[in-house]
């Protein structure tokens, strides 16, 4: 059956979940106090790059299925279903911001004409889904039934439009049978099993999801950097383990650390709940902490191999949080290249689509290279911060054959060590023995 969808929240998943349901044949309007994006948005284009999406819009504009307004009034009118997709930025303590949250339950509130089910995408701690309900109980008209279900989102960016179309499940929680039976019904065509739970239950599978997934990346970081201390390599190591069926593979890259808009927010948002109810999420409260260190064990290797970084020309490669996106937001990158202008070192960074963000971010210090072959001229050392492809298939002899001294700290173990070791080449990577190339021993120890 066809409805007549609203999704507050233009954002990056408001506007995957908006284009999705278009696409399904539901006819969507996306409501946004941004102006600029709204009109952006019905001209058909994109403020944010996301593989597949653009097509997408485009079909379904040009279809009558999508379209995009400031106006809450027009945007509510008629919707059946609502979807809340706004932003729940941290706030100075970790805890999550709900003013978006609440902002959109009142204009349901004051806009919605018919019964309908508002659907909470947005990530919120446990118990705001009840809260929505009662600050739209609250205000809005009395014959208007208004029913609540949370329906968390697992997208990756970068692969946003793909797993949207194929999700590992989707969560329903509700109170409400009515809320089942249309998001059920809304969601069968993505096969996908369906877990059917409370409210409660489905805000905190999100922040369960995300906190284990972050707290995978810290654990493989803890034992890559021990590995590195008695000689093992971390590769064989996740290898070894990752066949155990009960540990699995995935998601054990060890590197600099996670960023990105969900797992810094949501871990230390989680965290903050538990202290709310007098838990302390010591495992959560860890993963944070181990996290917040491991961007500097990269700068340690340096400061170690130099001695003092000052005057010394450092290249950067990648700035993104991860490929595949321009986004800065946690992103390692932040902290590195600020540690190596703090100690005096001439940093010039590259990165295929970031670096318009970057120069925004970074302001004294840093020059900004137009190819990677710009960046790594006469570096005395280069440190490897986003696997993108432009980088991690740099052959090792333009590494020799660019750079001054050809020392390379790879934060995202792109390379294979034998390689390196064949190129003769200087290379420190993230729990792995070193290779140290014309040096006769490891200068690290
Ligand atoms: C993540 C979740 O995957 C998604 O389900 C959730 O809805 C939002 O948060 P995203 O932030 O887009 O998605 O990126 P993801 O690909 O999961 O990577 C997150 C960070 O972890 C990146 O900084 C990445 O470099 C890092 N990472 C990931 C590792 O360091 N090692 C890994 O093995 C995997």
């Amino acid at each position: 059956m066809t409805r007549k969808i609203a999704v507050v929240g233009a954002g990056y998943v408001g506007l995957v979940t908006g284009v999705a349901l278009a696409q399904l044949g539901h006819y969507v309007t996306c409501i946004d106090v941004d102006t600029t994006k709204v009109d952006q948005l019905n001209r058909g284009e994109l403020p944010i790059y996301e593989e597949g999406l653009r097509e997408l819009l485009l079909a379904n504009r040009e279809a009558g299925r999508i379209s995009f307004t400031a106006h809450p009034k027009r945007g509510l009118r008629s919707a059946e279903v609502i979807y809340i997709a706004v932003g729940t930025p941290p706030k100075e303590d970790g805890s999550a911001d709900l003013r978006y949250v609440e902002s959109a339950a009142y204009d349901i509130a004051s806009y919605a004409t018919q019964e309908c089910v508002v659907v909470c995408k947005s990530t919120v701690p446990v118990g705001t889904n009840e809260q929505v309900l009662q600050w739209i109980e609250k205000e809005k008209k009395e014959d208007i039934k208004v029913h609540i279900a949370s329906n968390p989102e697992f997208l990756r960016q970068g692969s946003a439009v793909y797993d949207t179309f194929h999700p590992d499940r989707i969560v329903i929680g509700s109170n409400s049978s009515y809320a089942w039976d249309v998001l059920t019904e809304i969601n069968a065509p993505f096969e996908a099993p369906i877990v059917k739970t409370d409210l409660a239950s489905a805000e905190m599978i999100k922040y369960a999801a995300n906190a284990f997934l972050a707290m995978k990346i810290s654990f493989v970081n803890e034992i890559a950097n021990l590995s590195e201390k008695l000689g093992a390599n971390i590769e064989d190591v996740v290898s070894g383990i990752g066949k155990d069926q009960r540990i699995g593979e995935a998601f054990l890259r060890p590197g600099i650390g996670y960023g990105g808009s969900c797992f810094p927010k949501d871990t230390k948002a989680l965290s903050h709940l538990g202290s709310d109810f007098m838990e302390r999420l010591r495992l959560i409260e860890t993963t944070v902490e181990v996290n917040d260190m491991q961007p500097s064990r990269l700068i340690q290797k340096a400061i170690k191999r130099y001695g003092d970084l000052a005057g010394k020309r450092m290249a950067v490669l990648g700035l993104s949080f991860k490929p595949g996106t321009d986004d800065m937001r946690e992103a390692p990158s932040l902290s590195i290249v600020n540690g190596l202008v703090d100690l005096n070192a001439e940093v010039v960074a590259y990165d295929p689509v970031a670096m318009e963000r970057a120069a925004t971010i970074f302001e004294e210090g840093v020059d900004f290279a137009s190819s990677v072959e710009e960046a790594l001229t006469g570096a005395d050392g280069v440190f490897i911060l986003t696997e993108w492809p432009v980088i991690k298939n740099i052959a090792p002899d333009v590494y020799a054959a660019r750079m001054n001294q050809p020392i390379i700290f790879d934060g995202r173990n792109c390379y294979g060590i034998e390689e390196m070791k064949e190129a003769k080449l200087e290379y420190y990577s993230i729990g792995r023995p070193p290779q140290f190339g014309q040096l006769i021993s490891n200068p690290l120890t």
